[in-house]
């Protein structure tokens, strides 16, 4: 499958991503449960990827719209028979359409600008609409990013310039939240630490790709086995089982 490359170098291809990353979609029940979707409701999932979650949204009755700034993952997300639109996260284009906005791992990846995307949300929202979501938060995937700045740095590849996610506290994320008139009934970091199926390796193949987009082919090699060698101590056990760190930050917040 061909693969676009956005600004921040990011590529997506919907069987890579099936392949490295549907423990993101299965491991989405408590931010589903925190939606609670229910029959008839309009919902639209930012950041829909494939469209894993969206179909479970549907199957609880809503009617809902995924969005996602990926062409390749909205097409996967249309094969599911979805309604999926390709969207940049930081300019939605909707006006209070939605009684819900949902979102699971995506927000992280809106780094530019995430008073834009909450903002775009507060439109996309009917009045005391509310939004729902978990992202990457403070700590997310640390070890795994410091070994990726380290290894790159030590190639000359200014690693910190390449970090292409955003993980607030649940502090700062609540303050942006209220600034733009919700109010936040729930908000917390929870620590996750989570088996990847097909190792660090797979992981970072189908994730990493803004830590190395530019660099010549045997840079990004030799970046890459660094970064997995200071890993392997502390994420990879005795039997060849990685485990990353993540950190979901996990909240509902309402339109006042
Ligand atoms: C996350 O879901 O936290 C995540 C996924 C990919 C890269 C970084 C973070």
């Amino acid at each position: 499958m061909v693969s676009t490359a956005p600004a921040n170098g990011q590529r997506w291809t919907a069987d890579g991503y099936a392949r490295n990353g549907r423990f993101v979609a299965d491991l989405g029940q408590p931010v589903l449960d925190l939606l609670a979707p229910r029959p008839g409701e309009r919902v639209l999932d930012l950041g829909c990827g494939d469209g894993a979650l969206t179909a479970k949204i549907a199957e609880a009755g809503a009617e809902v719209v995924g969005a996602d700034s990926s062409p390749e993952l909205v097409e996967a997300a249309r094969v599911r028979g979805l309604d999926a639109r390709l969207v940049d996260g930081h300019a939605l284009p909707f006006e209070a359409q939605f009684d819900a906005v949902f979102s699971n791992a995506a927000l992280h990846w809106m780094k530019r600008d995430p008073d834009a995307v909450i903002a775009g949300v507060r439109r996309a929202l009917r009045p005391g609409g509310r939004f729902v979501g978990e992202m990457g938060g403070q700590g997310n995937v640390a070890a795994i990013c410091t070994a990726l700045l380290a290894a790159l740095d030590e190639q000359g590849a200014d690693g910190a310039a390449r970090h292409p996610w955003f993980f607030p506290t649940a502090d700062e994320y609540a303050a942006r939240l209220r600034a733009h008139g919700f109010a936040v009934g729930e908000i917390a970091l929870h620590p996750r630490p989570t088996p990847l199926p097909t190792g660090l390796e797979g992981w970072l193949a189908t994730f990493a790709d803004p830590f190395i987009a530019g660099l010549d082919g045997a840079t990004r090699t030799a970046a890459l086995d660094r970064a997995v060698a200071l890993l392997r101590p502390s994420l990879c056990d005795s039997a060849g089982r990685w485990t990353a760190d993540y950190v979901r930050l996990r909240f509902a917040a309402w339109l006042r």
